[in-house]
């Protein structure tokens, strides 16, 4: 469906080119002074210059060529200069009712050209404990793959686990020290390894930080924490064999976590997974003349001419020959352009390693292991802070683990569901649950990603304000309505909505107008925060006109049913957009 705004635009070009005037000046946009109209024109003052008269004749002439316009109920002239518009009621009825129609979409029409589109979000580290720092990335990851599917493209999401490292080398030498009879320590042993991970998932929590704690303090114990990783990156059987046990259980139970969040990956691969690509690809580098040594370690230059400030090379092998974090990153690209080769790589990722993946892919560009029409895109997100404006960290001042934040919003959403009735606790428990993850979610989201942003408890589960759980009530709101509509044994039908009867009505419409246009621009700028600010503006115009419209008491059947079609098609908008930024609504709350 025709955005609104193309249609007016379309009108407003018309009226231009029969007033004499050149199209170019016929640019439409949404009031910003809605207290005297809803969309408007500034072209007259532009087109004032080129045909040396004033900017108010202008908009006169071409007033009057939309005098009688049916989309408008009026086209003001006003000075200097500007085009004031409001919409003829019946317009926007009709445009909205073709919305009610498209039950799935809207009226958001699905991309003409879908594009593979790869998204590399989550990144947690196998064995350690998610802390908050993944929430962010899982969040804003989650919604970007929502927002592309909608619109008709093919997202694919990467975990890109972080399970190629010393840690791995930490928990296999802690292991060994617990448990050195098992057959996994036997450089002998030609037989096959157990099926069973010889260690439960909250042994291998306590495992590593134990590990990390002691190789700090202990200098023969990181190294033998290095060597172990060593033999492991080597190919020592055993210590591959520990590998997938520690892969089986952290993958299992980092599923349970994320499906807790609503986030799910189409991939579930990792650092681990690149590592076959990377000797044919450092020989490649070579051979084709774009890496070489550097004290001993192989790097490839990423410097511009244009560069204001100075980009490092990027180091390919350490001196020792020992791959790195971007050797990793690189490859990972590799078997990404071979198995699905994607238009587009977007990377959530902490804004602080914004210069690392600027090096990550100048090398990939310039190295050529992707395509020139494969576009790289870093979306770094900010910090999330607590409200003394500081990095989030538990009372006692250390990294505050997810499940601790969830549980501590689960319980304060149980708290508020509890307060004022009566609810049986089964109900309030997964209700709190469906509205705490609003809370975390919109609270994240509703901010541009790449700003930092205070995590405030009391604000983000407030039923009341720019909100989560504000939403989701607007949304309960509607469903008791419908459902009170429904007891009375009446049925709304599906046939066109009339024509507003108030101010508030017609305001609640005219948001409803400019979904798909939102939707399409949330997504050509990887901006989940623009469906929070909609949505935000939908449901104050929802309860704006639920405050002024007697509902339930209208006398009039016609005029009932079509408000009872109007709150289905809010709901339905408000339903939509939640989906795509990962969250739904309970029934009662
Ligand atoms: N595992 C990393 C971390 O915890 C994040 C990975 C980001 N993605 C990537 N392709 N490097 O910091």
């Amino acid at each position: 469906m025709r955005k609104i705004l193309d249609l007016i635009t379309d009108e407003m070009v018309k009226a231009f080119e029969a007033a004499g005037l050149d199209a170019k000046y016929a640019k439409v946009t949404v009031s910003n002074r809605p207290d005297l109209c809803e969309y408007q024109c500034n072209g007259a003052m532009a087109a004032a210059k080129e045909y040396k008269k004033a900017p108010i004749m202008i908009a006169e002439e071409v007033v009057a060529q939309l005098k009688d316009n049916a989309m408008f109920e009026s086209v003001e002239a006003v000075k200097p200069g500007f085009l004031n518009l409001k919409l003829n009621n019946e317009f926007v009825a009709s445009y909205i009712s073709k919305m009610q129609e498209d039950t799935e979409r809207l009226g958001c029409d699905k991309v003409e050209n879908p594009k593979t589109i790869m998204i590399d979000y989550g990144g947690p580290n196998v064995a350690k404990p998610l802390h908050v720092g993944h929430l962010r990335s899982a969040i804003i990851g989650e919604s970007i793959k929502r927002i592309g599917k909608f619109m008709g493209h093919n997202m694919i999401g990467d975990v890109h686990l972080g399970d190629w490292g010393l840690q791995m080398g930490l928990i296999i030498t802690e292991l060994k020290l617990r448990k050195p009879e098992l057959c996994y320590f036997d450089e002998n042993y030609e037989g096959e390894y157990p099926v069973e991970p010889p260690f439960t998932i909250s042994e291998l929590e306590e495992i590593y930080p134990t590990a990390s704690g002691k190789s700090k303090e202990d200098a023969a114990y990181k190294e033998a924490a290095m060597q172990a990783t060593y033999e492991l990156q080597h190919g020592r059987r055993g210590y591959q064999a520990l590998l997938s046990h520690i892969l089986n259980v952290s993958v299992t139970d980092l599923k349970k976590n994320y499906a807790n969040l609503n986030v799910s990956f189409e991939l579930w691969k990792g650092e681990s997974d690149a590592q076959p690509y990377i000797p044919d690809m450092v020989q490649k580098m070579k051979d084709d003349g774009y890496a070489y040594i550097s004290d001993g370690a192989l790097i490839v230059d990423v410097k511009e001419e244009t560069d204001t400030k100075e980009i490092p090379p990027c180091m390919i092998l350490k001196s020792d020959g020992a791959s790195l974090y971007n050797t990793t990153d690189l490859a990972t690209i590799v078997w990404r352009m071979k198995d699905y080769h994607p238009d587009k790589i977007i990377y959530v990722v902490d804004k602080r390693q914004e210069l690392y993946f600027t090096q990550v892919f100048r090398c990939a560009r310039k190295t050529h292991l992707v395509d020139d029409d494969t576009e790289l895109q870093f979306l770094g997100f900010g910090t999330m802070n607590g409200k003394d404006g500081k990095p989030f960290k538990t009372r006692e001042g250390g990294v505050m683990r997810l499940e601790t934040l969830l549980s501590s919003i689960n319980d304060e959403m149980y708290r508020k569901i509890t307060e004022n009735r009566t609810v049986e606790e089964a109900e309030a428990k997964a209700t709190a649950k469906v509205v705490a993850l609003s809370a975390v979610k919109y609270g994240d989201l509703s901010n541009q990603a790449s700003k930092d942003y205070i995590f405030d408890i009391d604000r983000f589960t407030s039923f009341e304000g720019n909100t989560g759980p504000y939403i989701l009530y607007t949304i309960v709101r509607i469903k008791s309505i419908l459902n009170k509509y429904k007891e009375a044994g009446k049925e709304a039908g599906t046939a066109a909505i009339l024509p507003a009867h108030s101010e508030s009505e017609k305001a609640l419409m005219l948001e409803l107008t400019r979904f798909n246009a939102m939707m399409e621009n949330a997504y050509e700028e990887t901006a989940p925060h623009k469906v929070c600010s909609y949505i935000y503006d939908l449901a104050n115009a929802l309860n704006h006109f639920y405050h002024e419209t007697k509902i339930m008491a209208e006398e009039d059947e016609a005029v009932q049913a079509s408000y009872v079609r109007l709150l289905t098609l809010t709901r339905r908008t408000l339903e939509v957009c939640i989906d795509v930024l990962g969250f739904s609504a309970p029934d009662r709350m």
